[in-house]
């Protein structure tokens, strides 16, 4: 029987501890064991990581057979309900899997760049100029606000401040490292128990008091937009309300209340780091910045633009990895990784892949370029794989590219401090140490587009109506 993959031999608590900086300690085990080498966590099943494309595609092959991917993350975000596609499995992830995915693609989001453009500019003008500031901060107010109007397509001001402020505070109880590194066993026994739910001090006790704020809202707003029935809406609530299954049925308002839910919680911190991470990597990169500049002056940007994104996600995963919880054993090179075990294809150490990647550590869009893309796109795997490969990746693509163009149209970003800002782990995500710290100046770009009139593609009433 072949063995298992090798991996650490310290005990449990110390590899959690290790936990604190997850880019450094992956990449030293690693070096230590190769492509292949298990892990184990306080509180978790056993674990195994795999370094490198071709290693991947052999876990994502178990997408097909049926695993407990769902039922594994379920664990950390409760509040997203039993019908959220993050947290299911079987038949009923497939079910909202079809139902959703056509809200996200294509032509569904095909107008949305004009609105998310128009979003970005409002921001950006209220940046201060000449001193520090955060730029995730604001990555997050405008990730936010594409959510409210063109996920939730909230028109009403008052219920936007409303939706905004409950959203936010849920993103906040809910993304504590506290609650993630926290067992999935105790969360469970601790969303249930109402002993634990009278301590307001835990975090899943916040998370679940966060969540029932945003439900009141949530269902109040699905509620009415039912009532409307407008045929015409092209937000992604108004798309689940008229979308059917393959036997004729709509989703309930429960299921439509998770997914609103689940796109919140997988759409916005996700896609503000990405963006947080971009201009991070384009502000310590001055040939890069140069370059994309210049190519936006000429209105060839496109391209260019694209790869810009690309390497960004690709230098500073939003996402170090998410692994597939086995049924059955599964082959991994020479080891056999038992059934219960995680397999997780560890993005961070693919992404670094030196095969795939000559000097992984420079940010170098060019890899993205001509010749180059093939090898480049083959281990480009920051929105997962197999058959759970991130329904959003095409939306936070777009945003990611046009609040990227928009902000270097309109100021010219210095980085507060020369030094690289460090990855710290935020939940899931790895976001930048210092919070992506910039100075903006006042510096439009030579080419102006020409002005055009302010037009909402959800609601072709117009943004200001309702606002
Ligand atoms: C830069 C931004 C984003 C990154 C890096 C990202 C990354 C990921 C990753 C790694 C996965 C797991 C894939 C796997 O298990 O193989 C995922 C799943 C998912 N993402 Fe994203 N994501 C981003 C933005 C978004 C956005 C904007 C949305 C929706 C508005 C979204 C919705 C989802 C959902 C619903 C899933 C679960 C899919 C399933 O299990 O079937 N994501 N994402």
């Amino acid at each position: 029987m072949p063995p298992l993959p090798p991996g650490s031999r310290q005990p449990a608590f110390l590899q959690t501890f290790h936990m604190r900086n997850p880019v450094r300690y992956f990449e030293t085990l690693r070096r230590r064991h190769g492509p292949v080498f298990r892990m184990k966590l306080l509180g978790f099943p056993p674990q195994v990581v795999v370094a490198n494309a071709e290693l991947a595609a052999e876990i994502y092959r178990v997408d097909g057979e049926g695993n407990l991917t769902g039922a594994l993350r379920a664990g950390y975000v409760p509040w997203l309900g039993r019908h959220s596609l993050l947290t299911n499995d079987g038949e009923e992830w497939w079910r909202h899997r079809k139902l959703l995915s056509p809200a996200l693609h294509g032509k569904s989001i095909a107008s949305y760049p004009e609105l998310i453009a128009e979003i970005a500019a409002e921001d950006i003008e209220k940046w201060p100029r000449g001193k520090p500031f955060s730029l995730r901060e604001h990555m997050q107010t405008i990730t936010l606000e594409i959510i409210l109007r063109l996920v939730f397509g909230v028109r009403d001001a008052a219920q936007g401040d409303r939706l905004r402020a409950a959203l936010m505070a849920l993103s906040k109880a809910s993304g504590s490292p506290a609650l993630f590194l926290t067992p999935g066993w105790v969360r469970t026994w601790a969303d249930r128990s109402p002993l634990a739910l009278r301590l307001p001090f835990l975090p899943t006790t916040r998370a679940a008091k966060a969540a029932d704020a945003v439900d009141d809202i949530l269902f109040g707003e699905i509620a009415r937009r039912r009532d409307e029935a407008d045929e015409k809406a092209t937000d992604v609530l108004g798309r689940l309300l008229r979308a059917r299954d393959d036997q004729g049925r709509p989703l309930s308002d429960q299921e439509i209340r998770d997914e609103m839910l689940t796109l919140l919680e997988a759409g916005l911190e996700t896609t503000a780091t990405g963006l947080s991470w971009t201009f991070e990597r384009l502000m310590r990169n001055p040939r890069v910045l140069a370059r994309l500049q210049e190519e936006m002056e000429r209105g060839e940007e496109e391209v260019y633009l694209d790869a810009v994104v690309k390497e960004a996600l690709r230098s500073r995963p939003v996402i170090f990895g998410l692994g597939r919880l086995l049924t059955k054993p599964l082959r991994l090179d020479a080891y056999e990784v038992p059934a219960g075990w995680v397999a997780i294809p560890m993005f961070s150490l693919i992404l670094q892949d030196r095969e795939a990647y000559p000097d992984p550590g420079e940010f170098r869009p060019e890899r993205f370029l001509g010749e180059n893309t093939k090898p480049a796109q083959k281990s480009f795997l920051p929105f997962g794989g197999g058959r759970r490969y991130c329904v959003g990746a095409q939306l936070a693509t777009m945003e990611m590219k046009v609040i990227t163009r928009e902000v270097l149209r309109h100021v010219r970003l210095t980085p507060a401090n020369p030094a690289s800002e460090a990855q710290r782990m935020w939940h899931a995500t790895l976001i930048p140490g210092k919070h992506a710290v910039a100075v903006a100046r006042e510096q439009p770009l030579k080419r102006q587009q020409p002005a055009q009139e302010s037009k909402c593609p959800v609601h072709p009433v117009g943004p200001e109506q309702g606002r």
